[in-house]
């Protein structure tokens, strides 16, 4: 069962960064109404990835798909929301000596492209080609290249075995190009934005490809989900969001350090950066207001970044909160055991485990932040596993949502991405943006400070 630990984050522990108590016992007779608005907006179906696990028919679907399809390589071609699900899944949950892997073109750097698709087999490979809109210049250019690629080694008509689409079941030139062709299609459900889908194929089906248990994957999100909807007191998600919503706009916290002390979550870091950055960082709130609201998240790893940033959390300036993500329970313990007791740096460590060892680094860097006066909180999960990974996503996007309802703007919309892509267009020769082709020409013909 997912934990969240807020005492640091009091300002009984952090002085006045941070937040009295009594805030929260009002929070939790004031928050009834949002979570009223979040449950009438996913009844009336708007909050869809907080039905997704409920819903057998489309996990049954992929597993079935992927028992059909055993390829050693799953090689998916997507971006932001469409790839960080996947990969945030395989590097938690992938083992050293599995027989299967995963590989994302994710950019669209040419190097990396050609030194990627050196590294595979076709014959080996399924392609997930993954969009929810179906028209990102990005996926679409590397779905041209790596089907060439396919074809030159395999033929046409072998190629098809080998792809896969996931995408929106309405609209989007993928899902034609995919019933042109005859491409197996998954579909991203119309209520389920870009960066909350990792519940449906778009994480569940490379997912099942790679051998993980998508049930148990859905039954931690079932749970995390349930405990959601709970009042105030019993629900980590809204107590979550409401904290980095106080630490923002009452105590100016603009930067949200995610820091795991897991190597397993570190993907998963990268993941939540993407949901809490563009779900939060909006220019108008729902009254039409400019507020340019968000607050911007970074990571860091622990204990790796306690030897490279911790310096500059504890004693730079005082404008970050802190989310730090525990595992109770690791896979290996570890004994450390040796013939060096008579060194001081050595002896103390004789039969300990790096667990230990890993959970007193965390516990440390706890109290050295805290004692700087820099509000913290940590969540808990069990294990690094399906279910807990579930608990984690569930978790994160409620919390996001929650936050959307206390900022008052929409969480799930992202204008910003949708402008750059139109330049995108519009800069490659796309009909129909036409109208950005003076801002464009206007950037070239401007006359640029370079210093060499
Ligand atoms: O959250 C979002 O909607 C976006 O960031 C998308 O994930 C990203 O732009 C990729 O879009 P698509 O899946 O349509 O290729």
């Amino acid at each position: 069962m997912l934990e969240l630990d807020y005492t640091n984050v009091l300002n009984d522990a952090v002085g006045s960064d941070g937040i009295f108590v009594n805030a929260f016992e009002q929070a939790a007779h004031s928050t009834g109404s949002l979570i009223e608005t979040l449950e009438s907006a996913r009844m009336k179906g708007q909050l869809g990835f907080a039905d997704l696990p409920f819903d057998e028919k489309p996990i049954k679907a992929v597993a079935a798909f992927a028992r059909s399809h055993a390829y050693p390589t799953v090689l998916v071609l997507g971006i932001g929301g469409s790839a960080l699900g996947p990969l945030a899944l395989d590097a938690a949950l992938a083992r050293p000596h599995s027989k299967k892997r995963l590989v994302a073109l994710d950019n669209i750097d040419p190097d990396f492209i050609r030194d990627t698709l050196d590294t595979l087999v076709p014959e080996d490979t399924i392609v997930n080609v993954i969009a929810k809109s179906g028209v990102t210049a990005e996926t679409m250019a590397t779905f041209a290249v790596v089907r060439a690629w396919l074809i030159q080694a395999l033929g046409p008509t072998k190629t098809g075995d080998h792809i896969v689409v996931t995408t929106d079941p309405e609209k989007g030139d993928l899902l034609n190009i995919a019933r042109m062709e005859k491409y197996p299609t998954f579909e991203i459900p119309s209520n389920v934005g870009g960066r909350f889908s990792v519940l449906t194929p778009v994480g569940t089906l490379p997912a099942a490809l790679l051998g993980f248990n998508v049930e148990a994957l859905m039954e931690g999100a079932r749970r995390t989900a349930i405990q959601s909807r709970k009042p105030f007191t019993e629900n980590p998600a809204l107590v979550a969001a409401f904290i980095q919503f106080v630490l923002e706009r009452e105590r100016n916290k603009k930067i949200l350090v995610l820091f795991p002390y897991s190597q397993s979550l570190w993907k998963f870091a990268f993941w939540f950066k993407q949901l809490w950055g563009e779900s939060m960082g909006k220019k108008v709130d729902r009254k039409g207001r400019e507020v340019h609201y968000g607050q911007t998240p970074t990571a860091a790893l622990g204990v790796t970044d306690q030897h490279s940033q911790l310096q500059l959390f504890i004693e730079g300036p005082n404008d970050k909160s802190y989310l730090f993500w525990a595992v109770r329970e690791f896979r290996n313990a570890i004994k450390i055991e040796h013939p060096y007791s008579s060194f001081d740096s050595m002896g103390y460590l004789q039969n300990q485990s790096i667990a230990v060892l890993f959970d007193a680094e965390r516990r440390a860097t706890e109290i050295a932040i805290t004692e700087a006066g820099r509000p913290n909180a940590t969540v808990y999960v069990d294990r690094i596993d399906e279910e807990g990974l579930g608990d984690l996503i569930m978790f994160s996007q409620y919390m996001t949502a929650y936050a959307g309802e206390l900022y008052d703007i929409n969480a799930f919309d992202q204008p910003g991405v949708e402008y750059g892509k139109k330049l995108t267009f519009a800069m490659m020769g796309r009909s129909g943006f036409e109208q950005f082709a003076g801002k464009i020409e206007a950037t070239t013909r401007k006359e640029r400070a370079i210093v060499r």
